[in-house]
C-alpha cells in the first residue's frame, strides 16, 4: 500500500481455498492477492456461508447492519493477510454444502433474495456506512451474484459527503443471469425504479447481471476474445445489444492462475515433482494415475484427462460420442466431472464398459485434480464456448498438453501445430464437434510417438508465464480510469414499464 493505492472492494460469491464451484473462485482466491502486491488497499466481501466456520471459527464481529431485505451481521476474517468482511445472515449461515444449490442439486428457491441481501450489505459497505472508517474508490463485482451492486449504487447520489465509489462488474460466465420473474422482484420489495428497459427488466424478467452490464462504470470480462464473442447474437446470451451499446466500457482481460497451488516442482498432492528440465519424471505420475484408477498400466497409451463441471458449456456430449468412434486405439481417459445425472450416467456407462481405459471419478476432488494434470498426456476441454477456462493453463504449467476449441481464452492461450509449428503448445479445433474431436484425436495419437516435437510442445507450454503480475496491472490501470471518469450524478432511468 503507498500514496497512490485505490482502496478495492472486491465482492465475490466464491473464494478458493473457502468454497469453491468453478473457476469463478480460483480468481477470486488469487486476483486480490495480486493486486495487494502491486500495491491496492484490497478488501473482500463474501457471503458467510456456513461451510466458512471450518475455516475461520471465530470471525471477529464488526457490527449489525439493518438493510431493506433484513438485518445482516458483519464479521472479518483474513485469507492470507487480506481482510474478508463476512455477511452472516441466516440464509447463508444456515445452509450446508454447495453456495448455491441443495444436495438435490436444485437451487436454493430464495437465491435472489439471499443475493440480492448480499448485494444491499455490498452496498452500505462501499458507502462507508458499516463502522469501519473504509470507503473503496472501486467496487469489483462478479458475476450475477453481485449484479444488482452497481444498479444499486448508481442511484446514490455522488457528492463530496456522500460519494458513491465507481464500479467495475466482471463477467466471468454470461449464460449464467439471475433472472427472475418480475412478480419475484416486486415481492423482495427491491427498487421498481431500476426495473426499466434499460435498467434491470429483461424479456420481462428481472436480471441480476443485467444490473452489473447496464450500471457498471466499467465491464471485463475473463478473456479478450469472450469481451468480442459476446457482443455477437451466438455467445451474447440475449445481452448482445447492451453489450454493443456499452462496448466502450467492455474489455477482456485475461486471468492468471495461482502459480504456487498449480506448480509441478512443488505440488504436493503429485507423485513426482518435475520441471521441464526433469520431464522425463513425469512419466511417475502417469503410472501412478493409472495404478490408482486401475487403468491398464501402459506408458505407451496417450492419457486424455478430464476435469469439469458436466454442463452444456463443457462439451462432455461431444467427448462421450468421440469416445464412442475410439474403442481401438491405445488410448485412456481420466475424467473427474460434476454435474447433470444424465452426462454422469452416460460417462459412468462407458467407464463400466472400458474399465481398463476409462475411469469416471463422479464428485469434487482437489486432490485427483491435480493428479489428473500431472499424469495425463492431453487435456480436454471442448468447450461450446469459454469465458476464460483454467484448465488449459493449469495444464500448460503441467506440460498436460492442451485439446480445445477455439472459443474465448481458450483461443487466447493455446496455439495449435498447424497455427505456428515453433510456438505450438496443445491442439486446436474450430468448435465442439465430436467428428473434429475424434479426427483430432487421432491426430495426436499419431504426434505423440513423436517424442522430439512433442517436448518441443510441453516446453512451450511449460514456459509460459500465467502469474497475475500482468492481469492485475492492467485491472490496476482500468481502475485509475474507473475513478477518473466517474459521473458526479446519480444515473437517471427513463422508460418506465411501471
Ligand atoms: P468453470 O469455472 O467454467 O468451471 P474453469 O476452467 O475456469 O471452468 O475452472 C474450473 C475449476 O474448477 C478448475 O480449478 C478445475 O480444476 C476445478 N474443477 C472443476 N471440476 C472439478 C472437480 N470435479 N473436482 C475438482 N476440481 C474441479
Ligand atoms: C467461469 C468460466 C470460466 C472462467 C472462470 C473464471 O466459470 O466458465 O471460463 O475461467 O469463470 O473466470
Amino acid at each position: 500500500m503507498n500514496d497512490n493505492s485505490l482502496k478495492v472492494l472486491f465482492a465475490c460469491s466464491e473464494l478458493t481455498p473457502w468454497v469453491k464451484t468453478g473457476g469463478l473462485a480460483d480468481v477470486c482466491g488469487s486476483l486480490p492477492q495480486a493486486l495487494a502486491d502491486v500495491g491496492e488497499d484490497v478488501r473482500i466481501v463474501l457471503p458467510g456461508y456456513q461451510s466458512l466456520l471450518q475455516h475461520i471459527p471465530a470471525p471477529t464481529f464488526i457490527c449489525i447492519v439493518a438493510l431493506p431485505l433484513g438485518n445482516i451481521t458483519l464479521c472479518r476474517g483474513n485469507l492470507n493477510g487480506i481482510q474478508v468482511l463476512l455477511v452472516m445472515h441466516e440464509s447463508f449461515t444456515n445452509r450446508p454444502g454447495n453456495p448455491y444449490m441443495s444436495d438435490s442439486d436444485r437451487p436454493w428457491a430464495d437465491n435472489a433474495f439471499r443475493f440480492a441481501l448480499f448485494s444491499q450489505a455490498v452496498g452500505e459497505i462501499a458507502q462507508n456506512r458499516t463502522n469501519q472508517d473504509w470507503q473503496p474508490d472501486i467496487v469489483h463485482c462478479h458475476d450475477w451474484q453481485t449484479g444488482l451492486v452497481p444498479a444499486l449504487l448508481s442511484q446514490s447520489d455522488s457528492t463530496p459527503n456522500t460519494s458513491r465509489p465507481a464500479t467495475v462488474f466482471t463477467i466471468h460466465n454470461l449464460a449464467y443471469q439471475g433472472n427472475i420473474m418480475i412478480d419475484a422482484y416486486n415481492k423482495l420489495g427491491l427498487p421498481s425504479e431500476l426495473l426499466v428497459q434499460d435498467g434491470l427488466e429483461f424479456w420481462n424478467q428481472a436480471s441480476f447481471i443485467k444490473g452489473g452490464i447496464a450500471f457498471a462504470d466499467k465491464i471485463t470480462t475473463v478473456s479478450p476474445t469472450y469481451a468480442d464473442e459476446i457482443t455477437s447474437k451466438e455467445f451474447g446470451c440475449g445481452m448482445e445489444g447492451l453489450l454493443q451499446h456499452r462496448r466502450d466500457r467492455l474489455s477482456g482481460i485475461l486471468n492468471g492462475i495461482d502459480t504456487n497451488i498449480w506448480d509441478p516442482e512443488t505440488d504436493p498432492h503429485i507423485n513426482t515433482n518435475y520441471t521441464f528440465e526433469s520431464i522425463d519424471n513425469k512419466i511417475n505420475n502417469k503410472k501412478d494415475l493409472q495404478t490408482q484408477l486401475k487403468l491398464r498400466e501402459d506408458p505407451d497409451a496417450l492419457v486424455l484427462g478430464v476435469i469439469s463441471r458436466l454442463a452444456v458449456q463443457k462439451g462432455i456430449d461431444v467427448i462421450i460420442d468421440a469416445m464412442k468412434q475410439l474403442k481401438k486405439e491405445n488410448i485412456q481417459f481420466a475424467m473427474l466431472a460434476a454435474g447433470d445425472s444424465e452426462l454422469q450416467q452416460q460417462l459412468q456407462t462407458l467407464a463400466k464398459a472400458n474399465p481398463e481405459n476409462v475411469s469416471v471419478a463422479i464428485g469434487y476432488d482437489e486432490s485427483l485434480a491435480h493428479r489428473i494434470e500431472a499424469g495425463a498426456d492431453v487435456f480436454l476441454m471442448p468447450s461450446r464456448y469459454e469465458p476464460c477456462g483454467l484448465n488449459q493453463m493449469y495444464s500448460h504449467r503441467y506440460g498436460t498438453l492442451p485439446l480445445v476449441t477455439s472459443v474465448g481464452g481458450l483461443a487466447d492461450t493455446v496455439i495449435d501445430i498447424g497455427d505456428d509449428p515453433a510456438k505450438a503448445n496443445g491442439f486446436v479445433i474450430p468448435s465442439a464437434n465430436s467428428t473434429l474431436l475424434h479426427d483430432e484425436i487421432m491426430k495426436v495419437i499419431e504426434l505423440f510417438k513423436d517424442k522430439t516435437t512433442w517436448r518441443r510442445l510441453q516446453h512451450n507450454a511449460m514456459q509460459i508465464d500465467y502469474s497475475w503480475t500482468a492481469s492485475a496491472d492492467q485491472y490496476k490501470k482500468l481502475y485509475r480510469q474507473t475513478v477518473q471518469g466517474l459521473p458526479k450524478q446519480k444515473i437517471q432511468l427513463q422508460k418506465n414499464l411501471q
